[in-house]
Formats: structure tokens, C-alpha cells, sequence
């Protein structure tokens, strides 16, 4: 056998289609203009007086000069540093102020931006489609009555320029086998839903934190339900056990590193506001991050494999998830086709 089949294969393209955290809501404030790089681009984010936010690339179309290094927000547009000229939140020139008339040609790259959930969400497509999925929303996805008063304000894990890739998280979804290793649940999880038909996926398990290895599955009453809004956002929603949900949201910032934002909340208990409440809440937030941020100690340091070496029980998930992830990857951005064998 050729030495050449061992030469590793390219890794996944890290510009994926799809909605992609850029930043928390309470990171913006109205008049505030917030520089990031995300897809090897430098952007800002601005919020007019209205209270949008705007995100678009950081470079004025006229000389070039960074928006995010003095850059002011003026109503609803914001204002370059170097020689004042006014953009709005389509990237259009509307004002030059020692001429009449604005530059009607050019417009800096704008993208499409949602804020759900505390975050400030945008739509990535490298082929310039507008979006054609929506953005999970964690309290209003998963059929119940819930809102954010229901539960305490989100705790966050923020992790910048890790070496992984979207995708990780969202096959550690499918992946009952790490749990009893990585999180140290006593038994192997059981899937009970892969819905893969759709760029939104859904995927539900029965699991359990406590007791011992002699437990049976089929006798557990708590588990998880998952809802993946593309490969950048999944959030879940937890049944039987401490009311919890989770948002994952990973953005890839350049082509090998991305950053991670973890949040939970944790559900208030009806009629008890007492601090013992909220420590408690507060200590089991904790514990949820600490069992996200197990699982970043193996991504950050994973190679991802093309062609893994499964377990018959592991075929179904691992393929369901990849096909459905080939759909977010751009043709001129493919990387290497995925498969599975056992
Ligand atoms: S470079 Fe922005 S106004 Fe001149
Ligand atoms: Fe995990």
C-alpha cells in the first residue's frame, strides 16, 4: 500500500454557510462601534441610536481607514475618522461632507445580523445567498411557554482562537460514547431522535448525571434535547433534571482557529428567589460550563478525521451528521469530501 494514503487530508474548509456569533447584545452599547475578525475578515459592529446593529466589513471605501480605530456612530449611520464620511446600515455612502452629493457607487460589505438570546448573530455564505434558515432561538424553539424570565441570566464560557472547527461540536452531539468518558455520566446515553432532513437538525437523548453503572436506560427519566441551527449555534434544552439550556456557538476566525462561546441558563424555581436558590443555580451553571469546557480540551487538540474508524453502533449518527454538514460547505470551499467506514 502506498505511504501517500497516510498524508493527511485536508481539513474542513472554515468557511461554512450558515449564522455565526460575532459577539454578546451587552458588548455593543447604542453608539458603540466593536471591532472583531471573523472568516479572515476584519468587520465592526455598531449600534445606531435606534438600538440596530449593524455588521460590516471594518475598511472605509474611501481611503481605506480602519472604522473600528475612531470610528463614531452619528443617529444611524456611522462616521469615518479620517475624512467624516457617513455610511448606513447597508454600507451605502449617504453623506461626503465637502461635496453635495454622496459617493452613490460605493458600499462597504454588509451582513445579514440577528439578535437572539443576548447575542448578536450573522449570516456567513460565501456564495452571497441571503439566509435561508433561521437562527435557534432557546426559548422560543422548543414548543414550550418559556422566557427568559423563567430562568437566571445566562453564565458564559468565552474562548478565543482555539484550533477547532464548528463541526466538533456538533458531532459531539451524535457521539453517546464520550459521554461516559468525557463527562462521567455512569451509563451510555441512548439517541432517541436524528433528524437530519433540514439545515436546522434535531437531536434528542436520554441521559443521566447520577447514580451508578448498574442502571438501566430504559429506566432513566431525564435527557437532552438538541435543536443545530446550521454547524454555528445549537442550543438544548434539558428534561428531568436541573432545568438548563445551553447555547454553543462557534465562529471560525481565521482559516485555522476558531473562538467559542458557551451560555446556560439555569431555571428559577417558581416562588423562590432566596440567594440559596440562586448559589445553587449558580454552582450547577458552573458544573455545565466545566462539562463544555471538558469537552474543548479534547477538540482543541483533535485532528479531524475524514475516514473515522467507527463502531457498528456509532455508523448511523456520524453519517446522518455529515451528510447533513456537506450542505453548509461551498463547492469552491469543499475541503475534502466526508465519509464514513467502519
Ligand atoms: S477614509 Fe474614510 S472618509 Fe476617508
Ligand atoms: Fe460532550
Amino acid at each position: 500500500m502506498s505511504r501517500l494514503a497516510c498524508v493527511a487530508k485536508p481539513s474542513l474548509s472554515m468557511k461554512p454557510t450558515g449564522w455565526f456569533q460575532v459577539a454578546w447584545s451587552d458588548e455593543i452599547a447604542v453608539g458603540e462601534v466593536h471591532r472583531m475578525k471573523y472568516f479572515d475578515t476584519d468587520m465592526v459592529a455598531w449600534r445606531a441610536e435606534s438600538g440596530m446593529v449593524t455588521v460590516m466589513d471594518a475598511y472605509c471605501e474611501h481611503l481605506g481607514a480602519h472604522l473600528g480605530y475612531g470610528g463614531t456612530v452619528v443617529g444611524e449611520v456611522i462616521q469615518c475618522p479620517f475624512h467624516g464620511w457617513q455610511w448606513n446600515n447597508e454600507g451605502r455612502n449617504v453623506c461626503i461632507p465637502y461635496q453635495d452629493r454622496p459617493n452613490r457607487g460605493r458600499r462597504i460589505p454588509t451582513y445579514p445580523t440577528v439578535e437572539r438570546n443576548s447575542s448578536v448573530y450573522l449570516w456567513y455564505d460565501t456564495a452571497g445567498r441571503e439566509p435561508y434558515f433561521d437562527v435557534p432561538d432557546i426559548f422560543g424553539d422548543f414548543g414550550d411557554d418559556s422566557t427568559a424570565a423563567d430562568y437566571y441570566p445566562q453564565a458564559r464560557l468565552y474562548r478565543t482562537q482555539l484550533e477547532l472547527h464548528p463541526q466538533y461540536v456538533l458531532e459531539n452531539g451524535v457521539d453517546f460514547a464520550h459521554f461516559k468518558f468525557v463527562h462521567q455520566t455512569p451509563i451510555v446515553p441512548l439517541f432517541t431522535r436524528h433528524d437530519f432532513d433540514e439545515p436546522v437538525s434535531y437531536v434528542d437523548f436520554t441521559i443521566t448525571f447520577e447514580g451508578d453503572e448498574g442502571q438501566i436506560i430504559d429506566d432513566i427519566n431525564s435527557g437532552v434535547e438538541a435543536i443545530n441551527g446550521g454547524l454555528g449555534v445549537a442550543v438544548t434544552k434539558s428534561w428531568g433534571m436541573v432545568d438548563n439550556r445551553t447555547i454553543s456557538a462557534v465562529t471560525p476566525v481565521d482559516e485555522n482557529t476558531s473562538d467559542v462561546r458557551f451560555m446556560v441558563y439555569i431555571g428559577r424555581v417558581p416562588g423562590d428567589d432566596s440567594p440559596k436558590a440562586e448559589a445553587k443555580a449558580q454552582a450547577f451553571g458552573q458544573a455545565v460550563i466545566d462539562q463544555f469546557a471538558a469537552d474543548i480540551e479534547i477538540w482543541q487538540h483533535q485532528r479531524y478525521t475524514h475516514r473515522p474508524g467507527l463502531a457498528a453502533a456509532e455508523f448511523d449518527g456520524f453519517t446522518a451528521i455529515r451528510k447533513w454538514a456537506n450542505q453548509f460547505y461551498q463547492p469552491d470551499h469543499q475541503g475534502e469530501p466526508q465519509s464514513v467506514s467502519q
